[in-house]
């Protein structure tokens, strides 16, 4: 969206000079499922993205209103017991709720939200519109909060309101990517590295069309059984707190006291850490070879150990590999539908597209969606 149109559309509706920001959506390059066991990720921000334009209001209130919805929503600041609905509504007012139960003390905002990243398809449409919330109601309060504090806020908005157990990686990549980077996060330490990302590629993402939902349960469970692993491990290796602290080799140890599926949901955690590292060193070096193995090795234990891919995800890896220009290629996200990530060298992108497309389109006689994007940089104000 035009931010002069944005800036139009809010005169009309809320009849104010409003101040713009911005925060993307994300692709997850490696490293999922991880974070929320103090892992390892390498995300990339990408150019879809949502926009906040906002402005103080009067009296005690904060309207929101979204244009993807066409709907607005007005609650009293003083009021409290702000709760979910299972309504869009409960990510902005999410980010309120968490920034009032923090002890900010917020002013009435009016607030006009425009998303562009699919909701539903993997790509952190939730982490942008909270980071961009966030923005915007810190903007107007004059609170001035780091981005680390802010990616923070935004996950326990996530966690506590709208009820998914997320970890930190999509609101950290939302507010703190690089242009032209993916970053390297260490989920434990919340230490960072920007890896730079060949100029000569483009991020393609493929959408299946299938949408997931993330608090519906199934991203939940995959937490419990990590959980589960963790305490059979930590019966005998008191040092282990989370997967992270786990190698290959201690799993193996302790085969026999762990159940097979939460051995299975444990094995991919613990090697997709290894391979996280390692395709960043890879990707640092230029080595595109190494990153898209990597990227193989990790949708396979996604799909056989993690159990969290779907046929249509896997039809569109299967026909991204073997096309030419092609380095890598996996599903993306949390997974049960979605989206697929693939690293494509940009002028074979149209003959990619077309291809995926003629693949999917022949099994499943629908066409995949596909987006094309550089890394795009953090949320910040336009
Ligand atoms: C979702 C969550 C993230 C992460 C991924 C899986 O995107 O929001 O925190 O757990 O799934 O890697």
């Amino acid at each position: 969206m035009d931010p002069a149109e944005l800036r139009d559309r809010f005169q009309v509706l809320f009849d104010g000079e409003a101040r713009l920001f911005r925060a993307p959506g994300r692709v997850n390059l490696i490293g999922e499922h991880t974070d929320y066991n103090d892992g390892f990720v390498l995300p990339a921000a990408i150019e879809l993205q949502t926009f906040a334009a906002v402005a103080g209001g009067t009296g005690r209130r904060v309207r929101i209103h979204s244009l993807n919805f066409r709907e607005t929503v007005s609650v009293d600041l003083d009021t409290g017991g702000l709760r979910r609905r299972n309504h869009w509504s409960d990510y902005p007012l999410g980010v309120v709720a968490t920034l009032l139960g923090a002890g900010y003390a917020l002013r009435s905002v009016d607030l006009l939200l425009y998303g562009e990243v699919p909701p539903g398809a993997g790509l952190s449409s939730s982490a942008s519109l909270e980071v961009a919330t966030a923005l915007a109601l810190l903007a107007v309060a004059g609170i001035d909060l780091s981005p680390l504090e802010t990616a923070k806020l935004c996950q326990r908005a996530e966690n506590e309101f709208v009820g998914a157990r997320c970890g930190i990686m999509d609101p950290f990549v939302s507010r703190c990517a690089q242009a032209g980077h993916a970053l390297l996060l260490d989920c434990r330490s919340l230490e960072e590295r920007s890896v730079p990302l060949p100029d000569t590629l483009r991020l393609v993402v493929c959408h299946s069309g299938v949408r997931h939902a993330l608090a519906s349960g199934e991203y939940n469970a995959r937490r419990a059984q990590c959980e589960e692993g963790v305490r059979a491990l930590a019966e005998v290796n008191p040092g282990v707190r989370s997967l992270r602290d786990a190698t290959p080799a201690l799993l193996e140890e302790n085969r026999g006291r762990i159940p097979p599926v939460v051995f299975a949901r444990c094995h991919h955690v613990v090697s997709e850490n290894e391979r996280t590292q390692e395709a960043a060193a890879a990707l640092e070096r230029l080595d595109l070879a190494t990153v898209g193995r990597l990227m193989a090795a990790s949708h396979a234990s996604l799909r056989d150990e993690y159990e969290v891919s779907c046929r249509e995800l896997d039809l569109l890896v299967d026909a991204a590999v073997p096309l030419e220009g092609v380095f890598g290629a996996r599903m993306t996200g949390a997974g049960f539908g979605g989206c697929t990530v693939n690293l494509v060298r940009t002028e074979a992108v149209p003959a990619f597209c077309e291809q995926v497309t003629r693949a999917f389109e022949r099994v499943t006689g629908r066409k995949p969606k596909i987006y094309q994007s550089a890394a795009a940089a953090g949320a910040c104000e336009l």
